[in-house]
């Protein structure tokens, strides 16, 4: 760390890569100093875009490059394992794309290596960073809508199968669950908890991932939460939480809101709406860095334990459904030319 600066490195200048890097323009005390790809040609192209200063044609190099605090891990959800423990060996923070790891046992082996380094790790789990969600969650705390008895959401969107993309491909950990469900579950968790029980719905793709599945979580004191995802049905991305008072629609799409609307059993609703800083990603990013400069290793609002249990929901879900992924040991490996 250089003085107040917190210096970023990207790993995997893909298409969400693009967009989350254009939001440090509006995150204090944060500077992206490097990007790594697995060819040094896409980096170089990717730093060139975005006025980044060096550019690395694997990703070792950026793990052990000696100006940069903490990484980006934006490549699919099966090579997360392996750069992240890599980084956290080389004593570099992280903030890893959702799903946080492709399997449950690699979530609890990277969130272990963290814990002891005592190094900062997260989940990029923007939709906890959004402030309308954050007004939410105050809301809920205040008793505005009573005691909050079941959680609704929903998230689809119709991809056409390309066995080839990281939607579909088994090696790559596509499927609706990890890369749709984890936001539905991720929210059920975030209100309710960790949930005792999950039945899961579901079917799969030719490739062998799922293609949609409906969830129901049965919490503590009969609590629950239905969920869907798909990737074969235009949902419209809503979420409700009812209370014993009342309710609260969070407004499409609920993974990144702007507004939500408050019902107080028999008083008219209350339309809330909180715009977001850049595209979304800027609360995310200025969470790691403050974190990082306060000398904390995990987040309050994304804590480490919340992934854990998101993870393990998802892990129960996709063994129902006869879905097994692995992580790629190999992901720090540079890909065979051509
Ligand atoms: N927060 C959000 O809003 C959001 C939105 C979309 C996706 N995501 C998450 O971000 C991650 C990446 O998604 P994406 O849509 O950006 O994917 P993508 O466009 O396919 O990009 C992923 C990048 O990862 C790198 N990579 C490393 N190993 C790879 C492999 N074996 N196969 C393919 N690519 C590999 C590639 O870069 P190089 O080869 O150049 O190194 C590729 O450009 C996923 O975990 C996803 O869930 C988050």
């Amino acid at each position: 760390m250089t003085g107040r600066v917190v210096r970023w490195g990207v790993v995997g200048p893909g298409r969400i890569a693009e967009n989350v890097v254009r939001d440090f323009e509006f995150v204090e005390h944060a500077a992206v100093t490097a990007v790594a790809s697995r060819s040094g040609a896409r980096a170089q192209s990717f730093a060139d875009r975005h006025a980044i200063p060096r550019a690395y044609g694997s990703y070792r190099e950026l793990i052990e490059a000696d100006d940069v605090d903490v990484l980006y891990i934006a490549t699919p959800h099966p090579q997360h394992h392996a750069i992240g423990l890599a980084a956290l060996q080389a004593g570099k923070a992280i903030l890893v794309e959702k799903a946080f790891t492709a399997t449950l046992a690699g979530a609890e082996q990277l969130i272990a290596e963290a814990r002891r380094r005592q190094i900062f790790a997260m989940e990029a789990m923007w939709t906890r960073f959004q402030p309308v969600i954050a007004q939410t969650r105050n809301l809920i705390a205040e008793g505005a809508i009573g005691t909050v008895r079941s959680v609704q959401a929903d998230l689809g969107v119709v991809r056409e199968f390309d066995p080839s993309d990281r939607s579909f491909a088994h090696e790559l950990g596509g499927g609706a669950l990890l890369d749709l469900g984890v936001y539905v579950v991720s929210f059920a968790q975030m209100i309710l908890g960790e949930p005792e029980s999950v039945a899961v719905q579901g079917s799969l793709e030719p490739s062998g991932v799922d293609a949609e599945a409906s969830l129901l979580l049965g919490f503590t004191g009969g609590t629950s939460a239905t969920l869907l995802c798909s990737l074969h049905s235009p949902m419209p991305g809503q979420a409700r939480i009812f209370g014993s008072s009342g309710w609260i629609d969070v407004l499409p799409r609920f993974h990144h809101p702007r507004s939500i609307v408050l019902h107080r059993n028999g008083a008219e609703p209350e339309h809330l709406t909180r715009e977001p800083t850049g595209a979304g990603y800027a609360h995310e990013l200025a969470e790691v860095t403050e974190s990082i400069l306060d000398g904390r290793t995990e987040s309050t609002v994304m804590p480490l334990s919340d992934t854990l249990t998101v993870q393990r929901v998802l892990d129960q879900a996709l063994d129902a459904l006869g879905v097994h992924f692995t992580e790629d040991s190999a992901a720090l490996e540079q890909p065979a030319a051509g």
